[in-house]
This record gives structure tokens, sequence and C-alpha cells, in this order.
């Protein structure tokens, strides 16, 4: 299990980014984090990953554990290490690198056994072989977010992390690549914690839902049931009246405006 417990996150000793949020990742589920920009999101995935101090970011308050252990403030390569996987916003792939290239240097951090080479990247993703000598950059959005995952399964993670994956993509593509994501969770019984824009899309793979804003969770709660509360289905999901999409923080400002006219 992974378990953020009360992190706080500050930038350049300022910028408080991240105030106070608790979440958790049991084994084997998909857990998403979704929240419009600049909630923090993408912080609490720094702060797990070992990255912050080269944002000139710091980890301020809370703890991280992974099995009961504490990782917070740890090194990118002992969190690696420690089983923590991040696939950060883009894939994260050597983009003059071919498609093999950028693979072996996953197996170079594998948890695992090296000898296995690449197989199970090509067994997951055959499209990624027929291009193994393309570098990455050429490759269209959707195959980089698939050598990005193929990348991240030879590194044998306990629990995946991935930063808006779905960005950019086209809906069809989503659909493929949420596909593969719940295929590895299952099969592979790697933990996810995902963190999305995309709301509808996320719920309908995860077990467990966090909502986020300005540094913290805002609500939380399974994800079969945020998709069914009213607020979050009119002013996150869309439903609303008038059918415009609305972020989570216009309705919080509505809300506000509205008790404050009343
Ligand atoms: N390196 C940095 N230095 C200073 N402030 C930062 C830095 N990175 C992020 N921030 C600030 O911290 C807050 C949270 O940013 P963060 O990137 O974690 O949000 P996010 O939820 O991932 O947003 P998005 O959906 O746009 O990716 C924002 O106000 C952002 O401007
Ligand atoms: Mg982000």
């Amino acid at each position: 299990m992974l378990s953020i417990e009360n992190i706080e996150v500050v930038y350049d000793e300022v910028i408080y980014a991240v105030k106070g949020v608790s979440v958790k990742v049991p084994d084997g589920q998909i857990v998403t984090l979704l929240g419009p920009n600049g909630a923090g999101k993408t912080s609490i995935l720094r702060a797990m990953s070992g990255i912050l101090k080269s944002r000139e970011g710091e980890i301020t308050g809370g703890n991280i554990f992974l099995d009961g252990q504490s990782i917070a403030g740890h090194p990118p390569e002992k969190v690696r290490r420690a089983g923590i996987y991040l696939i950060p916003e883009g894939g994260g792939l050597f983009e003059d690198l071919t498609v093999e290239e950028n693979l072996r240097l996953g197996l170079l951090h594998s948890r695992g056994d090296q000898a296995d080479g690449l197989g199970k990247a090509w067994e997951w993703f055959p499209v990624l072989q027929q291009r193994a000598w393309v570098r990455a950059g050429y490759l269209s959005g959707g195959e980089q977010q698939m050598l990005a995952l193929a990348r991240a399964l030879l590194a044998r993670p306990k629990v995946l992390m991935l930063d808006e994956p779905s960005l950019g993509l086209a809906p069809l593509i989503v659909d493929e690549l949420f596909g593969f994501i719940r295929k590895i969770n299952e099969e592979e019984g790697i933990s996810i914690l995902l963190i999305e824009q995309n709301a509808r899309r996320a719920l309908a793979i995860a077990s467990y839902g966090y909502i986020m804003e300005n540094g913290k969770i805002v609500l939380d709660a399974p994800a079969g049931e945020l998709l069914q509360d009213k607020e979050v289905k009119e002013f996150y999901l869309g439903f609303g009246q008038g059918s415009k999409r609305r972020s989570y923080r216009d309705v919080k400002h509505y809300k506000r405006t509205k008790r404050w006219l009343s």
C-alpha cells in the first residue's frame, strides 16, 4: 500500500502548492487524482518520486509510506528501487533515441531480471516492435504513451504513477490507452495512481477517486459514487444545464456567489 499522509509541498520557500493532502493507493487498485490546472497534482507526484529538489521545491510536512516504510525525501533512484515508477506528463521519453534504445534504458533500471530482455514490452505492444528503430520523437502521441507504458513495465514497479496520459490524444486513442492501463493493473497486479483532467474516463477505470483543488482534497469517494454524485456530475463531468463544461473551481465560485447573494 502506498500512503501519502498530510503532505505539504512548497516551491521557492514561499509558494504553497500542496497544503496537507492524504491519498491512499491500496495494493492492486487503480486510484485517480483529479483536478483543474494548478491544483497541485503534479507536485504530489514530484514529491513521491523524489524530483522536487530539481524544481526548487521541498516537502515541508507530512510523510509518504510504501508498505509501511517512509520514502519521503529519498532520491529518485532509491524511490524507483523501492518500486514506485513515475511516467511524467508527455511520457518522459528520450525523443532522439529509438524505441528500442528507450526500452533498453528502462531495462537498466529494472527491479526484475534483466535477462528477460525486452520480451515483455514486445509482447504487450507488438506495434512497438514493428517500429523498434524509429526515433521516439517520430512516434504518434498514442504510440509515445504506449512506449512509456512499455518502459515502465520493464522496470517492474509495485506502483505506477501516470501524469495526465490522455493529454492531447484523440478520444479513440484514449480508449485504447486506458484499456492498456486497466489491463496492466489486472494482469501484472501493478497498483496505479492516475492523475487526470479527463474525469469521466479516469473514474471509469478507477476504484477510488480524489478531487483536488488549490492544494487540497475537496472530495474523495469510491469512483462509482463520484460518477453518480450530483455536484460532480453537474459541474465536473459537464452534465449541467447549459451543458457547458465547467471546472470544479467554477462550481465553488458559483456556489460562493450564490451563498453571498442569498
Ligand atoms: N517549479 C515550480 N516553481 C514554482 N511554482 C511551481 C512550480 N511547479 C508548480 N508550481 C506551482 O504550484 C502549483 C501547483 O502546480 P502543479 O503543477 O502541481 O499543478 P497541477 O495540478 O499538476 O496542474 P496541471 O493540471 O496544469 O498540470 C501551481 O500554482 C504552480 O504554479
Ligand atoms: Mg500537472
